[in-house]
């Protein structure tokens, strides 16, 4: 039998696909820069994370209603569920939505709505991480989770992402302590573009319960060994490393090594409909391009459900 999987790092706002792009600008009366669908298509060619990030955030504008949120959260449940995803711990960006003058009520309703019905009509568990974005102030951050605990908001956790080089988990010291004591899980996006010292700062600063990516860990032999005797979780992105240019091609990607010196790694898709498909798109890849095994597999498989924040009845019941 296949172990099922959980996927735990994927941005919800990176699963909107180009068409509903336009379905939610035709519903919502806003005029996007593109000609059509293929204009819009053809713009999906990065550099690295930012030159992503940019169409990312601008794509987010056709975003303005509870029931957009939901729309675009039961689109990706419905399609994890078909690539054999059981359980997701789902990134959002709420900074990314007031920003721009839409309600945290609207995007928490939304996300709310999708994930309270994901077990009844997918089949899937799933929780919600607040995702800070890590190149906006400290202070916006705080008052950020200052805003979540009192609304009482639906979150299992937080998150950092957007652009890492030149914004430190060491910025974010205490508004993840804070976030600890009330409960929260804590989880940070490190070593994807920045420096193996991100990762290190992520554990003995934020104290984070996983990486997200933690690719570049493997340029430093002495944090390598720590991550496998801590067995601390990596959610690896092998087609995001290729689409934003931290590996060439799914060939050269390290995934296989990692496993082999025993990190504790799993696949995850991270923008699905931004980097060429979702986690069963990214298992497909792998097969074809590095030969991954149905063992290796079902290692991965297994690694993402222990690493995940589900109940351990869930977990009994997946692995
Ligand atoms: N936000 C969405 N995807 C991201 C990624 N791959 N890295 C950092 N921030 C992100
Ligand atoms: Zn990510």
């Amino acid at each position: 039998m296949t172990t099922p999987l959980a996927e735990l790092h994927m941005h919800i706002e990176g699963s909107l696909e180009p068409e509903l792009i336009l379905e939610l600008a035709e519903r919502n009366g806003i005029e996007l820069p593109y000609a059509d669908l293929d204009d819009l298509r053809s713009r999906y060619e990065f550099t690295d994370l930012q030159s992503f990030l940019d169409l990312y955030f601008a794509n987010m504008a056709v975003l303005r209603t509870a029931q957009d949120f939901a729309d675009m959260t039961r689109a990706y449940f419905a399609r994890a569920a078909r690539a054999g995803v059981a359980h997701a711990e789902i990134f959002f960006n709420p900074q990314a939505h007031t920003a721009r003058g839409v309600p945290l009520s609207e995007v928490l309703d939304g996300l709310a709505d999708a994930v309270s019905a994901s077990e009844a009509e997918f089949g899937v568990t799933s929780g919600l991480i607040a995702g800070i974005l890590r190149d906006r102030p400290a202070s916006e951050a705080d008052a950020l989770l200052t805003d979540l605990l009192a609304v009482g908001a639906p979150i299992i956790g937080i998150g950092l992402d957007s652009a890492e080089v030149g914004n430190p988990p060491s910025k974010f010291v205490d508004v993840f302590a804070r976030a600890r004591a009330a409960g929260l899980h804590v989880v940070a996006h490190a070593g994807e573009e920045g420096p193996p010292e991100y990762i290190t700062e992520a554990l003995d600063l934020l104290g984070v319960e996983r990486i997200d990516h933690g690719i570049r860990c493997l340029e430093d032999t002495d944090l390598v060994q720590r991550l496998v005797r801590e067995r601390i979780p990596l959610t690896t992105c092998p087609l995001s490393n290729v689409r934003l240019r931290v590996v060439d091609t799914l060939a050269d990607h390290p995934l296989r090594d990692m496993l082999a010196a025993g990190l504790n790694v799993s696949v995850n898709s991270d923008d699905p409909a931004y980097f060429g498909g979702y986690v069963d798109d990214a298992f497909a890849g792998l097969v074809a391009a590095v030969g991954l095994t149905a063992e290796e597999r079902e290692v991965l498989a297994r690694n993402s459900i222990q690493a995940s924040f589900a109940s351990d009845d869930r977990k009994a019941q997946l692995l």
